[in-house]
Order: C-alpha cells, then sequence, then structure tokens
C-alpha cells in the first residue's frame, strides 16, 4: 500500500479503496462505538479526519492518544457522511508509532508569536506556521522558476569571503585563530597565520561574483544565505537573512528596474494562484487586508522616482518624521513606509540615489552627485530590494574606490572585470524574508525564517 499525502488525499475525484496515512494528531473526539481523529501530516493546512472504530483491537490506546502523538492508519477514503469535509478515512488499523504526553506545549489553543518564538523547534507544527514555512517553500520554488524560464543561470557565490560588498563593515569573521591566544604581529592579529592566510568573513552579499558570471553568462542569478552583524533590533531585520540576486549584462538601470518590477509581480501573483489555501489563513488571522494588498502589488504598475524627487515630497507633506530628511541622507522606514503606504498606496521605485549613502560599485551618474542606485519599497515593510548599475568604467571605478579608502589589492580581480570586456551591467537583491512579509502579512522578519538569528539570540 502506497503512503498518500494528505494535500493529495483531499483533492481525490474519487473514493479510494486502501490509503495509508503517516502523521500526527490535531484532535481526538470521542463518540459512542468510535472516535473521529484529526490527523495533520504537514502537506497542507487542512486534517484528515479518521473515523476510529471501537471494533479496532488497540481501541482502549486509540481512546487515549492525545495531540502531538504520532501515527500511522491504513484505511479506506470514503465520502464523509459530516458536514466540514468531503472525505474521510474508516480506520482498517491506527499503528500508534509514539506518543506526546500532556506536557507537549502546542495544545489545543491559540499562542502568541512571542512564546512561539520560544519553541521554534516546534512551531512548523502550528497551522500559521506550518503555512507560512510551505510558502516559504513554494516562493524558492517560483524564483528558481522565474529566472530559469528567462534563461538565467544558477550562480553558487562563496559563504567565505575576504571582500565586504556592501563596504559597510559589518561583517562576521570567520577564524581558526584562537581569541584566548590570538598570534600578533605589531600589536595587532596576524591573520597571515589564520586559515586563509588573511582574514575572512561570512558574505554580506554574493554580488561581487554574480558581476563576474554575468561577464561570462549573460544573465545569473544567485540565492543563497547572507550574513550582517548589524546591531538593529528591529522586525526587519535578522543577522542571516537569504538574498535572491540577479546581475544582467549589457543592462542599464532601466531594465534593472523593469526585472526588480516583474519579479515581485510574478512572485505575488504565483503565490495567489498556489497557496491560496495557506495564504486565506494569514488573510483571516493575521492582516485582513492581505488579499487587496497582494492584487494591488500584482495589477499595478510601481511608481518610479527619484530620489530628489521622493525628499521633495518627503518635505512637502506636512508629516512630523523622527528623522529630518534632505538631499544627501538616507531615507529611514518612516520615511519609505509613508512614500509607499500613504502618499503612493503602492510599491514604488526610488533611483538615482547621492553617491554618499551608497557603496563603491554603483555606477556614477553624469552630474557627479548620484549614482544609479535603485530601492523598491512596498507597503508595510519598506524596502525590500536594493539595486543598481553597476560601475563599468575602470578609472572612474579606481577613482571611487581610492575615495572610498577600499584597499585596491583586494579587489584585483573585481577591476580585471572592467579590463577585459567590460560592459554596462546592472543587478540587484531581493530579500527572500521580506518578500515573505509581504505575501504572509506576517508582520515580525522573526517569524518567517525557520530558526532566526538576532543579537543576543542563537538558541535552536
Ligand atoms: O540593499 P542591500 O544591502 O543590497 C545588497 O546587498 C546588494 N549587494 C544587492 C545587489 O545589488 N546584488 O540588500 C538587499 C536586500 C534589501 O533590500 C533587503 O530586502 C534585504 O536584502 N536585507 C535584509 N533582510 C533581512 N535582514 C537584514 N539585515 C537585511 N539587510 C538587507
Ligand atoms: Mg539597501
Amino acid at each position: 500500500m502506497k503512503r498518500a499525502k494528505i494535500v493529495q488525499l483531499l483533492k481525490s475525484e474519487t473514493p479510494m479503496d486502501e490509503v495509508l496515512i503517516k502523521g500526527w494528531i490535531r484532535t481526538r473526539r470521542d463518540s459512542k462505538g468510535f472516535s473521529f481523529i484529526e490527523v495533520n501530516d504537514g502537506s497542507c493546512l487542512k486534517n484528515i479526519q479518521i473515523v476510529a472504530d471501537s471494533s479496532l483491537s488497540n481501541y482502549a490506546d486509540i481512546a487515549r492518544l492525545s495531540t502531538g502523538s504520532a501515527v500511522i492508519i491504513s484505511g479506506k477514503l470514503v465520502e464523509s457522511m459530516g458536514a466540514g469535509q468531503k472525505w474521510e478515512v474508516p480506520a482498517d488499523r491506527v499503528e500508534i508509532v509514539s506518543l506526546a504526553p500532556d506536557s507537549y506545549p502546542l495544545q489545543k489553543k491559540r499562542h502568541t508569536d512571542e512564546f512561539l518564538r520560544t519553541i521554534a523547534h516546534l512551531r512548523p507544527r502550528t497551522n500559521k506556521y506550518g503555512a507560512a514555512f510551505r510558502i516559504r517553500s513554494e516562493l524558492s520554488y517560483a524564483i528558481h522558476k522565474f529566472f530559469r524560464d528567462r534563461g538565467f543561470k544558477y550562480i553558487h557565490s562563496p559563504i567565505i569571503t575576504g571582500a565586504d560588498c556592501e563596504g559597510a563593515g559589518e561583517l562576521f569573521r570567520v577564524t581558526t585563530l584562537s581569541l584566548e591566544n590570538m598570534p600578533k604581529k605589531d600589536g595587532m592579529a596576524d591573520y597571515s597565520q589564520d586559515f586563509f592566510g588573511t582574514e575572512a568573513n561570512l558574505t554580506v552579499s554574493g554580488q561581487l561574483s554574480a558581476e563576474m558570471f554575468a561577464l561570462a553568462l549573460g544573465d545569473v542569478y544567485t540565492f543563497g544565505p547572507t550574513f550582517r552583524a548589524e546591531n538593529s533590533h528591529t522586525s526587519r531585520h535578522v543577522a542571516e537573512f537569504w538574498m535572491v540576486e540577479p546581475e544582467m549584462a549589457f543592462c542599464n538601470l532601466e531594465g534593472n528596474m523593469d526585472l526588480a518590477e516583474e519579479i515581485i509581480k510574478y512572485l505575488t501573483a504565483f503565490i495567489l494562484d498556489e497557496s491560496i489555501e495557506d495564504l486565506e489563513l494569514f488573510a483571516k488571522f493575521v492582516d485582513k487586508s492581505l488579499m487587496s494588498t497582494l492584487e494591488n502589488i500584482a495589477s499595478s504598475d510601481f511608481e518610479r522616482l527619484p530620489y530628489k524627487s521622493a525628499v521633495e515630497i518627503l518635505n512637502k507633506s506636512g508629516k512630523k518624521f523622527e528623522y529630518d530628511i534632505a538631499f544627501g541622507k538616507d531615507l529611514q522606514a518612516e520615511h519609505e513606509r509613508y512614500l509607499t503606504e500613504q502618499h503612493f498606496k503602492k510599491p514604488i521605485i526610488i533611483f538615482d540615489y547621492p553617491k554618499n549613502i551608497k557603496p563603491f560599485y554603483m555606477r556614477l551618474n553624469d552630474d557627479d552627485k548620484t549614482v544609479a542606485a535603485m530601492d523598491v519599497l512596498v507597503p508595510k515593510i519598506g524596502e525590500i530590494i536594493g539595486g543598481s548599475q553597476r560601475e563599468e568604467r575602470l578609472d572612474v571605478l579606481e577613482k571611487r574606490m581610492g575615495a572610498m579608502g577600499l584597499p585596491k589589492n583586494n579587489y584585483w580581480w573585481y577591476l580585471d572585470s572592467r579590463r577585459f570586456g567590460t560592459v554596462e551591467h546592472s543587478g540587484f537583491g531581493l530579500g527572500f524574508e521580506r518578500l515573505l512579509m509581504l505575501v504572509t502579512g506576517i508582520s515580525n522578519i522573526r517569524d518567517v525564517i525557520p530558526f532566526p538569528r538576532t543579537p543576543d539570540s542563537i538558541e535552536f
């Protein structure tokens, strides 16, 4: 007998003579002569109803089964007489694999997200987190499909690197040197004795590698974990997150913005098509406006405006912000959210940011003040994508790196790409957890990643 996933059984058009189900008990309800058992196997939100008759040889044990216990059931798939479900399974056999005692923390009541974070190893067993992590899986697939359908090649960029792509210095050091007994040279740590013979850290972005491959394979992307030792205690930052980074040769800022808009719309439409049952849970319990937000994103043209105009709108808004805004200052989350939520009421793309607030690799505009950067901002989250056209001119790039104090010899290979067959090219980084926040309405980034890593927290 072949094991069936509950998601398949519930979609069945016809009854089945033999089914084998492996899962965990959600609830048990006893009636005269039999018990109704709701079993879930994680394949979908819904449970399947098992009917266990008192004639089963182990019925005495079945009638004591508690929430969380693991079972294997064989029986038939038949139309249910009861209201509320189409199918049910009268069991021929209920094998009790293991029990969960009353101390099982997930009893049948709603738990707060804060509590569930303290049992992150058990929370995927709840309806809400099961749904969130199924959506996470679906969207991972959709990302690969999106790029593959468009001829992009998938590149595995290194996790351990010597470069600081963003230049923000938010690096996690990787070392095998003894921290207690650090070898020193001239009073400083001597990394020449370290594993790689030099300083190394976890990557903050796969971009620099992606650029090298774009200049060989044309259109490429990376999709992997990235790490930032930012000490931000916000609901939108984690220290370890996943980033999707396309990079396109022969592509300028406009082409880059087109792709950014296309991928957000595609992923939104994909999840509305493929995961509607899980999404409806979020629309019901987490964010009542979720469906209209998602439909708005999938169907509206994103507003595109230069940073300068964004600053003007903010200054004219008459709104009191915690942080002042003026040309040359970075937009804060409150500014970003005002623009996308209240002013435009849809996703927006801000481009041409001042060069002093952006990394070295962004292409300098003719005004010598701004760079060809672009950020995509969406309602409820703010920045979801950050990207740019890259500086492809060797002399301009070297000048900028010099002005920013970057060690040129560490980036010799990066500069080589501008020496040999350099072309205009562009790319961006899409924060995968921010995308999940957008599509689920979950407001804390800690709740869309299996085991969040944040300052002072590395449990699980
Ligand atoms: O804007 P960022 O820093 O851009 C880059 O790293 C570029 N090198 C990407 C590129 O052009 N290839 O980060 C990109 C996105 C942000 O827009 C945000 O969605 C997400 O990554 N992000 C974070 N998500 C969660 N926690 C953090 N600490 C994040 N920092 C950035
Ligand atoms: Mg950014």
